[in-house]
C-alpha cells in the first residue's frame, strides 16, 4: 500500500463541482476507448450545427463538439466548473464556444433555437426533475432537432467497481442510473442504445488522485489492492428527434 493516500469526498459531487473543478477536469479529461464523441457521431451530426451542452461542467463535452459546432454554449449552474472551462476556452483560443449560467429545469433560451440540445452525464435523478429537462430540452430544439443524454447505465454506477462501492446487496438496489431510463425511454418514449468504453488512468497514483478520490476509500484500497488502473463503464444514451 503507498504510505500517502490522497484524501477522498467520498462520492460527494457536489463538493466535488464546487471545490474541485481541477479534480473533475482531470477526472473527465482522461481518454475514453471508444471516445465518447466518437460514438455519439455515428449516430448524430454535429457538423455546423447550433448546440446547447447542459450541464457543461469544465467544458470537457463543450470543446470537443466545438471542433465541429457552428455554435456551441454550456449551460453550467455551478461558477467554479464555468470558471475553469471559460479559462480553459481562452487558453485554447476557442472562439465558437461560450458559457451562460443556469438550470437544466430551466433553460435561458428562446424556443426552437438549437439544432441538437446534448447532456452529458447530468446529475439529475429525480423524475420531476428529469421530465423537466426533459421538457425543457424538447422546447428549445428546433423541428427535426435532437436531444440527446449520455448517462451511466443503469447499475453502473463508479463503472466495473460498482459493487467494490456500494457493496454487492445495494448495487442492484441503488439505481439513481436507471431513473433517467424509467422517464426517457418508459414514460417519454425517448430512444436509446447502450455502448461500453475503457478508461485507462496510466499509473495507480493517477487513477486515486482522481476515481479514487471522488469515488471513495472502499475504491482505492480495491484499486491499490489489486494494482488496478483502468475502469469499464457502460453507458446509455437516450435521443429524441423533435417531430
Ligand atoms: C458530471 S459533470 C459533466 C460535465 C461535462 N458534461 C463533461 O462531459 O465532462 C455534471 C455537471 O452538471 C452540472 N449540473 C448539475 N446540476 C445541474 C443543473 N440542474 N443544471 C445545469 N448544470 C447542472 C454540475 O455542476 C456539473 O458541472
Amino acid at each position: 500500500m503507498p504510505k500517502d493516500l490522497p484524501p477522498t469526498i467520498e462520492n460527494r459531487w457536489d463538493i466535488l463541482y464546487r471545490d474541485f473543478p481541477d479534480v473533475y477536469d482531470a477526472f473527465a479529461a482522461v481518454p475514453k476507448d471508444p471516445d465518447t464523441f466518437a460514438v455519439l457521431r455515428q449516430h448524430f451530426d454535429f457538423q455546423g450545427k447550433r448546440i446547447l451542452d447542459v450541464g457543461s461542467g469544465t467544458g470537457s463535452s463543450t470543446l470537443t463538439v466545438a471542433r465541429w459546432a457552428e455554435a456551441v454554449i454550456g449551460l453550467e449552474i455551478e461558477d467554479a466548473m464555468r470558471a475553469l472551462a471559460l479559462r480553459q476556452t481562452v487558453a485554447a483560443g476557442i472562439l465558437n464556444a461560450s458559457f451562460v449560467p443556469g438550470s437544466a429545469l430551466d433553460i435561458p433560451f428562446k424556443d426552437n433555437y438549437f439544432d441538437l440540445v446534448l447532456a452529458v452525464t447530468l446529475p439529475i435523478f429525480r423524475p420531476e426533475e428529469i421530465r423537466r429537462f426533459a421538457a425543457e430540452s424538447l422546447r428549445v430544439t428546433k423541428q427535426g432537432g435532437f436531444v440527446v443524454n449520455v448517462g451511466i447505465a443503469p447499475f453502473w454506477y463508479g463503472g466495473d467497481l460498482a459493487a467494490v462501492i456500494l457493496g454487492e446487496e445495494r448495487v442492484t438496489e441503488v439505481d439513481t442510473e436507471g431513473v433517467f431510463h424509467r422517464v426517457l425511454a418508459d414514460e417519454l418514449h425517448f430512444d436509446f442504445f447502450d455502448y461500453e468504453a475503457q478508461q485507462e488512468y496510466g499509473s495507480l497514483d493517477a487513477i486515486l488522485s482522481t476515481y479514487g478520490f471522488i469515488f471513495g476509500r472502499k475504491a482505492m484500497d480495491y484499486l491499490t489492492e489489486h494494482r488496478q488502473t483502468a475502469i469499464r463503464w457502460t453507458f446509455r444514451v437516450h435521443y429524441c428527434r423533435k417531430a
